[in-house]
């Protein structure tokens, strides 16, 4: 027997330990942004699939084109035209392993280890991981209930540059923001766009759950109020179909998409799974839309009228989104949702803690609930008993609110 290889100051300076992540679910799973599972659409994406394989199966002998599959970058084209308010070249789309891979590809192109990265005062913990990771120092900029605020990002970006630390870049989720379901006005956005143009700062705008609305109008995107390249623009297959699929994309000038995707982890994206999508949704895509949206919003007024039932009266706070997989609790200050997180999954009730997504290491009092997986029924009985385990532990009515 051979003994055991020796990896001992054989990695690389950049490699960190990481753990193997197998999801875990609570009796009432609010913990993860699992869309509705009844309304998967599999036996339509099979059908997509055989169309898609009776055309252009041959095609799958080769290493495809490296910036995805035609037929979907011609989709995605006239989608962004139709939902989004911009022109693009299918030419100029990159289909990727879903729009955490995009995102990736332009965060390490447009950042160096040491740059400062601005986002939304609460953040999508997988772009906060990607960032530190890429060496950034994340600063969070306040919001209110509807996002970013200008006058507050503008200051923000001042002060970080006269202690010479201009930011290269902000990253922000605009349309039903992870984690707090906020949405930015269009009015906002123009603020902002003049705002980065004024201190030389690009965004990368994150798009990801722009399909998952159920009333009023999504917000003219970053990309459509400015075509000067300032604006990078991630959008994902994952939240409009199913995360599994992993299949997103990025549209951005051609000098950074050419870096961006220097740092893709292969070749190209899944040319099977494209077929099925780009099949799927040319039939079928705003009956879907219209079903997986009326079932997210049965699920999230049905946690809104538990929560007004369990929790009014205790100072806490619950947003509603337009749209999205999420509400933002807000406990009164003091209320510890982080120490609680693991003690609430034991007793039923999955959660992820309000500090996970804080760059400025606050949140300890807010935690995400995502509405999307469990059924109305079972939103209503996880939030109470949310309520419950919250009593017992001493902090519901912990705190009055400042
Ligand atoms: C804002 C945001 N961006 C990106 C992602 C990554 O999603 P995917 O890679 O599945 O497209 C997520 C997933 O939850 C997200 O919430």
């Amino acid at each position: 027997m051979t003994s055991t290889f020796s990896y001992a100051g054989r990695f690389s300076k950049d490699s960190v330990d990481t753990e193997v992540i197998h999801p875990t679910h609570a009796k009432y799973d609010f913990g993860t942004a699992y869309p509705p599972p009844e309304t998967a659409p599999l036996n339509e994406l099979v059908e997509g699939l055989i169309a898609g394989l009776e055309r252009e199966g041959h095609d799958l002998v080769y290493y495809p084109d490296s910036n995805g599959n035609l037929a979907l970058r011609e989709f995605t084209a006239k989608k962004l035209e139709a939902d989004r308010g911009f022109k693009v070249d299918p030419e100029d789309i990159f289909i990727c392993a879903g729009s955490g891979e995009a995102n990736y590809g332009l965060i390490n192109a447009l950042t160096d280890p040491g740059s400062t990265v601005v986002t939304e005062r609460f953040v999508y913990n997988g772009t906060l991981g990607q960032l530190r990771a890429a060496g950034c120092n994340v600063v969070g900029s306040p919001m209110d209930d509807d996002g970013l605020i200008p006058e507050a990002l503008d200051e923000l970006f001042s002060s970080l540059t006269a202690a010479g630390n201009k930011p290269r870049m902000l990253y922000t989720i605009p349309e039903h923001q992870n984690p707090t379901g906020t949405t930015l006005p269009t009015s906002r956005r123009k603020q902002i766009v003049d705002i980065c143009h004024k201190h030389g700062i690009p965004i990368l705008e994150d798009d990801c759950y722009v399909d998952l609305r159920f009333f009023g109008e999504a917000q003219e995107s970053f990309r459509a109020l400015d075509d000067s390249g300032m604006v990078s623009h991630v959008a994902s297959y994952s939240k409009l179909l199913l995360p599994g699929l992993r299949l997103g994309y990025f549209v951005a000038s051609k000098e950074v998409r050419e870096r961006a995707i220097g740092f893709r982890s292969s070749s190209t994206a899944n040319h099977f799974t494209s077929l099925a999508v780009e099949g799927f949704l040319k039939e079928h895509m705003q009956e879907h839309k219209d079903n997986q949206n009326a079932a997210l919003l049965e699920k999230r007024n049905a946690m809104i009228s538990s929560f007004g039932e369990h929790f009014g009266g205790t100072g806490a706070k619950l947003s509603e989104p337009q749209g999205g997989c999420y509400t933002w609790l807000e406990m009164p200050i003091g209320t510890d949702m982080t120490s609680l997180r693991d003690k609430a999954f034991d007793a039923g009730v999955g959660y992820i803690a309000g500090s996970v997504y804080a760059p400025n290491g606050d949140g300890d009092n807010y935690a995400r609930l995502c509405f999307g997986y469990e059924s109305p029924e079972k939103n209503r009985d996880g939030v109470a008993l949310l309520a419950q385990i919250l009593d017992e532990n001493g902090m519901l009515n912990a705190a009055p609110r400042d």
